[in-house]
């Protein structure tokens, strides 16, 4: 048990499964306390109760990150629990449809900019309005090797994880002068139930397991690790920047 995040409040958006899962366990064993977040309570409260057996200290609040609303009442839930906020993993996301451009329906075009963009901005929102009170904190967002390069049949996916890291490298110009780190994170494939979501078999997994210098995919701890360093104070001159964690998949 480390204790670099001892005092300190996190949220975890998508906390219920995978990355978000990891990050918030490891958050909590860092020593911070947080507030799971997810469109799933069942699940959320899981990983509550998994961090409360283990000693640390953490609530559920149920938000769907593509209704602003939904995400100024977390960051209100998240003070009244715990008096403060200083570190917000904007994580949750889906894969989404997944057809060529021309093909493409507007709702699912839609839907995945709600959920994976939209998302990003109204959290940030109202968490820096908080931040800013408090005149500090760290905010992580999950964009994906894909908001560095394309993938067929993924435009909305990939357009939405673009903009992901622009509207990270924004914030972090508008408020790091004001005590506010602000980064995004790029994994490649993890193994989390986004996979089943969309559509890779095993087949599939063969194949794309060798698009990783690696030889394998990721695992939500290792990534989880990266954020929770970009969260911590070790991390005191890292702001604006896209960290790809991906078994050297950009380097080709
Ligand atoms: N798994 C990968 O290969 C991979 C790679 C790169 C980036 N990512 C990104 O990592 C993030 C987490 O994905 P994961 O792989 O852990 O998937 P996951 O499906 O295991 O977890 C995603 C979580 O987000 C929640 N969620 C979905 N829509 C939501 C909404 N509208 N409001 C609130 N919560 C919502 C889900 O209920 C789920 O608990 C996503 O943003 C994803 O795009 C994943």
């Amino acid at each position: 048990m480390e204790n670099d995040l001892k005092g300190k409040v996190a949220i975890v958006t998508g906390g219920a499964s995978g990355i978000g899962k990891a990050t918030a366990i490891l958050y909590a064993e860092h020593g911070a306390r947080v507030v799971v977040s997810d469109i799933h309570e069942q699940a959320g409260n899981d990983v509550v109760a998994q961090i409360k057996q283990k000693g640390g200290d953490a609530v559920f609040v149920k938000a769907d990150v593509s209704q602003a609303r939904d995400c100024e009442q977390l960051v209100n839930k998240t003070i009244e629990a715990f008096g403060s906020l200083d570190i917000a993993f904007n994580n949750a996301g889906i894969a989404g449809e997944e057809n060529a451009i021309s093909d493409m329906s507007i709702e699912g075009w839609d839907r995945i900019i709600a959920v994976n963009l939209s998302s990003v901005f109204y959290c940030m929102k109202y968490e820096l309005q908080q931040m800013l009170k408090q005149g500090k904190g760290t905010i992580v967002n999950n964009s994906s090797i894909l908001g560095s390069v394309g993938f067929a049949n993924s435009a909305g996916y990939v357009s939405a994880k673009h903009a992901v890291v622009g509207l990270t490298k924004n914030a972090a110009i508008e408020y790091s002068r004001k005590g506010i780190r602000v980064n995004s994170i790029g994994p490649a494939f993890i193994n989390t139930p986004l996979l089943a979501e969309a559509g890779i078999d095993d087949a599939a997994k063969k194949m794309l397991v060798q698009l990783h210098p690696i030889g394998r995919f990721g695992e939500s701890i290792e990534v989880a690790e990266l954020v929770v360093w970009l969260s911590s104070d070790k991390a005191s001159f890292v702001t604006g920047s896209y960290y790809a964690i991906d078994g050297g998949y950009l380097s080709q």
